[in-house]
């Protein structure tokens, strides 16, 4: 005999039982919402993709290391999704002639890396993912700053509870060329800065050194030309933010983002609790990427969020919505297993009322449908048998309490319609 499969998920991805994907679904909703008001418009995508959209212009670790690639049937490189800024690069170029600019654009789409599993780190994940496309730097960079500050106060944050780290490719293009790193040597120092917090101070030092110039750090303290005109644009767009009312964005010049595309500011949002140490947001200005496709630069701005960094910041500040109310409001159980039919047509009455109902099918004791309404948090219990379609009225148990009201069936609705 063969042993019996596995029931365990593939390694670093999640199985969503009802109760995990009640909970997601519900805090992606409160995302919508906050997106509408900001007049954002959801779009969507496959997660497959010819494999050759990722290696024009992304991250490198990402490419080489994080893709999930193989051959299909027809000989065709196709690749999982590890983001979706391509995709929206993509789609947008192809419509350029009939889209209405600037296009202010989100997704929540999964997204695959085969990334080591650890906290804050899996190897599929949902990603918000808000763009503004068609609209140069200044007020677009202002306005989706602004928004991603405030898709976490909407969810119940304030603003001691997360950092906005800022910093400008431009600006560190510059600075590179001023202390005399071009090309290759340019790329291993941002390379070397991003992780420069992981590394000693020794050890950076040493990197920079065998580059061959000097540390563009040092440019940035102390300015001038191309590198003081960046840092003073970007200095505005932090005065701006203030003035916006978003006080906890701070320049951070060693953010540099992994990815290839950008070209302007960009930006991570930081928990302020250590617990959760990865970033919870990252975006930034990618000007030319559009123009892979053909015709001229389309100037863009964005960010991506993940659920699972959000759900442990919600979790660390306790903000995790608990009554997120989708569970049913009222059991219906029957006496007898002849009474289901009633009870139905019961349930139907109170669902065009909009409330949630939960109708027993077993056969089991009354007593048993009442324990199993506790399994299930639902909040209260009906019998409804002969006796209740006879006289027209009903008990109403509130579980909790154990306390009954009689309510006539007229008036069922309303009553329960109160708590719902
Ligand atoms: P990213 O920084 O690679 O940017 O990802 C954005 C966010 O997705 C991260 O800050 C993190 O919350 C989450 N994330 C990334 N990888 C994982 C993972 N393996 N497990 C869980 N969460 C993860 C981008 O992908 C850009 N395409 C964002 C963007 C949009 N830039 C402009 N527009």
């Amino acid at each position: 005999m063969t042993p019996p499969l596995s029931t365990d998920s593939y390694k670093g991805v999640r199985d969503f039982y009802p109760e995990d994907w009640m909970r997601l679904a519900y805090l992606f909703e409160r995302l919508r919402h906050e997106l509408a008001l900001w007049g954002y418009e959801e779009y969507n995508a496959s997660p497959l993709e010819r494999a050759e959209l990722y290696e024009a212009k992304s991250s490198q670790e990402i490419v080489n290391e994080q893709t999930y690639t193989f051959t299909d049937r027809g000989e065709r490189r196709v690749t999982l999704r590890p983001e979706m800024t391509p995709t929206l690069a993509r789609m947008v170029a192809a419509k350029r002639r009939e889209l209405a600019f600037p296009l202010r654009w989100f997704s929540i789409p999964n997204v695959f890396r085969y990334e080591r599993p650890q906290r804050g780190r899996l190897r599929e994940h949902y990603q918000l993912n808000v763009d503004l496309v068609g609209a140069s730097a200044g007020a677009a960079d202002l306005e989706v700053i602004r928004l991603a500050a405030s898709l976490l106060t909407s969810l119940g944050a304030s603003a001691e509870d997360f950092v906005i780290k800022i910093n400008s490719r431009r600006l560190l293009n510059a600075a590179c060329a001023a202390a005399h790193l071009e090309g290759d040597a340019a790329q291993h120092y941002l390379r070397a800065l991003d992780r420069k917090d992981k590394m000693s101070a020794e050890d950076f030092a040493a990197t920079v050194a065998t580059l061959g110039g000097d540390d563009p750090l040092r440019h940035i303290e102390e300015p001038t030309g191309a590198v003081a005109e960046a840092k003073e644009e970007l200095f505005a767009l932090i005065e701006d933010l203030r003035a916006a009312g978003v006080t906890n964005a701070v320049f951070e010049p060693t953010i540099t983002r992994g990815f290839d595309y950008y070209t302007g500011v960009i930006f991570e949002v930081y928990d302020t609790d250590p617990a959760n140490a990865r970033a919870l947001f990252g975006g930034g200005r990618y000007d030319e990427l559009l123009a892979l496709f053909g015709g001229d630069p389309i100037p863009a701005i964005g960010f991506g969020m993940g659920d699972v960094g959000l759900r442990d910041f919600l979790e660390t500040h306790g903000l995790v919505p608990h009554d997120i109310g989708l569970i049913p409001t009222v059991y219906i159980g029957t006496p007898d297993s002849t009474d289901i039919r009633e009870a139905q047509r019961l349930a139907d009455t109170l669902r065009k009322s909009h409330i949630r109902v939960f109708v027993n099918l077993s056969s089991r004791s009354l007593g048993d449908q009442i324990k199993d309404a506790l399994k299930r948090s639902v909040p209260y219990f009906i019998a409804y048998g002969s006796e209740e379609v006879k006289t027209g009225s009903v008990k109403v148990k509130e579980l909790a309490t154990s306390s009954e009201t009689l309510v006539s069936v007229a008036e069922l609705p309303s009553a329960l319609g109160s708590h719902a």
